[in-house]
């Protein structure tokens, strides 16, 4: 006789796509269904699903093979319960909406997939009263109590492949290859895809650049006989002019640099950088936006094993009934984290930080 069903839960992927999704959702629904006895209620398209109940029960052969895959099964989007969008370009909070499904559903816990954007509304919501378990998933690597995210080695992956590829164009035709790497307000990826394809010049939100400082970097370069060079750019990051001594990351001051850096750039950091050297030192710039290609495709072996790894481990917190946390790798341990210490903080690269120091020892110039 099939044993009771244990719990009933309702998991899904928000925010910004990265390779690991699937990985995660298989990690979570397998010992789920098969060990624990546990229904799980997959929600489509993210927090817009909960507010609007899309969603199917899912089954074993839904999260099998799906291993390997790019993207989500599930499908996600960016849209917020307390903030969602009306034709009119309002908004509206239909966080009541999502309280409703949740009951209605029948559902003891929510498992959310998703970056700090998801950690945010996760935190909200057990505020109405919602059990929730989040696991980070982001390429850009900047959320707080976990040293890793997944997706961000397969993005870092890709990012070094991109650096390599330019190397050999930029050595062939004496040039300076400027690639803008995605990563938000944090510097993780640019920092550590910059480090392992060898840039000369990488740029951080963390790190205000000088264009002196760039240009001075370069012509030693050329000094030396080095007559190309590759910059490694985050979207995120800011010439001292404009950043002067202010915080990275506050809301306004975003804003503000962002409209000025669209007056003469194309609101692009490496169109800037480029022109700016071209103009300088009489070089031949070219820029790459890499763009999504950072986000797509399949994940890694290490966002595989780190994806299940924290899928697994949050099956095993819903049969304890260990909610309103995060999990996260500290260290070689999954552990988890209350939802309360991750909801609104965005983890930096610290200016100390061991990459920036053995970069800084093999010559890279940080624009500082
Ligand atoms: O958070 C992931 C991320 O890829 C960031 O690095 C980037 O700034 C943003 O999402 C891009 O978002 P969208 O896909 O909505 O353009």
């Amino acid at each position: 006789m099939p044993s009771a069903r244990a719990k009933c839960i309702g998991i899904l992927t928000s925010g910004g796509d990265c390779p690991g999704l699937n990985a995660a959702i298989r990690g979570v629904c397998k010992p789920a269904m098969s060990d624990f006895h546990i229904e799980v209620i997959g929600i489509e398209k993210g927090f817009r699903g909960l507010v609007e109940n899309h969603s199917r029960v899912l089954h074993l052969q839904d999260v099998t093979g799906i291993l390997s895959s790019g993207g989500t099964i599930l499908g996600t989007s960016r849209e917020k319960p307390y903030k969602m969008p009306l034709p009119n370009g309002e908004t509206i909070d239909m966080t009541p909406r999502a309280v409703e499904t949740y009951n209605r559903l029948g559902l003891d816990c929510l498992v959310v997939l998703g970056g700090n954007g998801t950690h945010k509304v996760a935190y909200n919501l057990t505020k109405h009263g919602l059990n929730v378990i989040g696991l980070p998933k982001t390429i850009d690597n900047d959320l707080a109590e976990t040293d890793v995210t997944f997706g961000f080695n397969s993005a870092v992956t890709t990012a070094a492949e991109a650096i390599d590829r330019l190397y050999s164009t930029a050595e062939a035709h004496l040039r300076v290859m400027v690639i803008e790497l995605m990563g938000h307000n944090a510097g993780w990826l640019a920092l550590t895809a910059g480090l392992a394809g060898g840039a000369d010049v990488i740029l951080l939100p963390e790190i205000p650049y000088d264009i002196d400082s760039i240009s001075q970097h370069l012509t030693e370069r050329r000094r030396r006989g080095k007559w190309f060079s590759i910059i490694a750019v985050a979207e995120g990051a800011l010439p001292k002019s404009m950043d002067g001594n202010k915080k990275v990351g506050k809301k306004k001051d975003k804003k503000d640099e962002k409209r000025n850096r669209e007056d003469d750039a194309g609101g692009r950091v490496s169109i800037g950088v480029a022109k700016a050297i071209s103009e300088r030192l009489g070089m031949d710039t070219r820029v790459t936006v890499l763009g999504h290609l950072q986000r797509g495709g399949v994940p890694t072996p290490y966002d595989r094993v780190l994806a299940t790894r924290f899928g697994t481990f949050a099956a095993e917190m819903l049969v304890e009934g260990k909610y309103n946390q995060m999990v996260c790798l500290k260290g070689a341990d999954v552990t988890s984290a209350p939802l309360d210490k991750v909801a609104g903080r965005t983890k930096l690269v610290p200016l100390d930080h061991p990459l920036i120091r053995s970069a800084r020892r093999v010559g890279t110039n940080f624009g500082d």
